[in-house]
């Protein structure tokens, strides 16, 4: 990407940070080289999220059952066909060349249920989706916001800047590097607390209960916001501020368990948490010492709460060759 990235350029960094983490979950998940059909999944992901949205917030649809033959409903299935098609190609050319590659395919497909069966490729092709899926978009939105909150704060990136300079001196971080990386591993944090990624999540109640003092039925929905929670002053302060300081004291093991939770928790704690922060850390360390993006002024970055919280338009920035911290930041966008 970096390759292909040229100064003074105006980029959609949300459409361009979708696309790497798409290409990056499909090679280190599937070892599947996807970088010629990213764009056409991104595009089918893309509808896929809106149309999504669209039933989610319209009663009506949601109420109709999925066979029913409304454009909405077509067009989803259009969408779910084109997504499938790739997805199945990528497991039958798996399974043709009879490779094992040590990868999580590999391992998909040799998987089997108690009783010796193997499972179905229907059922690889849920697994293999829903990682795409919640393995790519996610990371994409904390680096997009990431980098519309360091346009925002010079002085946030000239420290990291700093930091990527001391630990790295020029070469390319790698997975050792990241023990000395600490003010990036606080700077994701941080845009973690201000725009995650999910921003609210569900429970539904399977007993009758009782939370902070509110009766729970059994059955009951229970919404979870982690963009309510973290931007409450109770755990924070100043919680409207992008201050990646705030973590550098012991901040995490003295906030009570779900005050700060972008990755969730529990028994369905993400599974790729670990891979996220590793993988955005390091992407935020290669991108950030080679350029320094400015915000195009006039975007309306109002976020977007979709299934997750999203620039709606995109967000457009140039590119400036990093160090360049004395080049002049365009004024801030609403
Ligand atoms: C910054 C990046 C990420 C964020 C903020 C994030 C956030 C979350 C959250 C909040 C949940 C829990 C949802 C719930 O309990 O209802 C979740 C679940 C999940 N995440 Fe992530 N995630 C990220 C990256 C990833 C990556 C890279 C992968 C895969 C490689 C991934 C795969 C999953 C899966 C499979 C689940 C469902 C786990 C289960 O239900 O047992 N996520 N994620």
């Amino acid at each position: 990407m970096l390759s292909r990235w040229q100064t003074g350029e105006v980029r959609d960094v949300h459409e361009d940070m979708m696309r790497l983490t798409l290409e990056i979950v499909a090679k280190t998940l599937f070892d599947t080289d996807i970088a010629d059909k990213s764009e056409e999944v991104g595009g089918y992901l893309a509808l896929g999220i809106k149309f999504y949205d669209q039933w989610f917030r319209n009663l009506a649809l949601t109420l109709l059952p999925e066979s029913a033959p409304i454009p909405h409903h077509l067009r989803s299935r259009r969408v779910i066909q084109r997504l499938d098609a790739i997805v199945y190609d990528i497991i039958r050319r798996r399974k043709d060349s009879g490779e094992e590659k040590g990868d999580l395919l590999s391992m998909m497909l040799e998987a089997k249920y108690e009783d010796g069966t193997p499972i179905s490729d229907q059922q690889v092709r849920d697994e293999v989706m829903t990682l795409f899926i919640a393995g790519h978009d996610t990371t994409a939105l904390a680096l997009t916001w990431t980098w519309y909150l360091l346009s925002q704060h010079p002085e946030v990136e000239a420290k990291l800047v700093e930091e990527l300079q001391t630990v790295l001196e020029g070469r390319e971080p790698t997975f050792a590097d990241l023990p000395r990386l600490r003010y990036t591993d606080m700077v994701v944090r941080e845009a973690l607390r201000l725009y995650p990624p999910v921003w609210g999540m569900a429970r539904v109640a399977n007993t009758d209960c009782e939370i902070g003092g509110y009766p729970i039925e059994s059955g009951n929905i229970i919404i979870l916001s982690q963009w309510v929670m973290h931007r409450d002053s109770r755990y924070f302060d100043s919680p409207d501020t992008f201050n990646p300081n705030r973590w550098a004291d012991g901040l995490a093991q003295r906030l009570p368990t779900y005050a700060y939770f972008p990755f969730g928790g529990g028994p369905r704690v993400c599974i790729g948490k670990s891979f996220a922060q590793m993988e955005a850390v390091l992407l935020l360390a290669t991108i950030t010492q080679k350029f320094h993006l400015s915000l195009v002024p006039g975007q309306d970055l109002t976020p977007w709460p979709a299934f997750t919280l999203r620039p709606k338009h995109g967000i457009k920035m140039v590119l400036n060759e990093q160090r360049s911290q004395n080049s002049p930041v365009l004024p801030t966008a609403r």
